[in-house]
């Protein structure tokens, strides 16, 4: 399925679906290989991954992903951005601390992927959603 993957552009996935953020899981996997990331930061991103959908479904209603080879002169990586047009999250700094959910979660899933990848950067507000773009690089 993703065999085809043309990895000099994004690869955009809708998530609106449990099966969606399979689909996520299995793009990220499939661009994480291509672009020679270790078996171990394979997975950790899958995970990373997983979990950012996961809320983007259901927190955010629904939304986007979209993945993108990147290179910064010295390593390739990948760069993933997960976007909802949701509530926002109105207090980042609890959202992002371990064990904190506001729903029946175990509330591991934004600290947990935040030291998963190299580099996390979340954009939220009530007007324009959320917006998270995570970064893991080749080593
Ligand atoms: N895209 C989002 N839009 C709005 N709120 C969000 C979004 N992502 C996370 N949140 C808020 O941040 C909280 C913490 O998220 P986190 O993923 O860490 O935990 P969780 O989803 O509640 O539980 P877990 O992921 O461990 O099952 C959520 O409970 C939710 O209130
Ligand atoms: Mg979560």
């Amino acid at each position: 399925m993703t065999a085809g993957i043309d990895l000099g552009q994004p690869q955009a996935q809708s998530v609106r679906s449990d099966e969606d953020v399979v689909r996520v899981r299995q793009l990220v996997r499939a661009v994480a290989v291509a672009s020679k990331l270790s078996l171990v930061d394979q997975t950790k991103l899958v995970t990373a991954a997983s979990e950012l959908a996961r809320n983007t479904l259901v927190y955010g209603g629904g939304g986007s992903v979209e993945v993108t080879v990147v290179d910064n002169g010295r390593r390739k990586g990948v760069q993933i951005v997960f976007a909802d047009s949701g509530p926002g999250i109105a207090d980042l700094d609890l959202a992002m601390t371990d064990g904190y959910t506001s729903g029946g979660g175990l509330g591991l899933g934004l600290s947990g992927s935040r030291r998963l990848v190299d580099e996390f950067q979340i954009e939220t507000s009530a007007e324009t959603g959320t917006r998270i773009t995570v970064t893991k690089w080749s080593r």
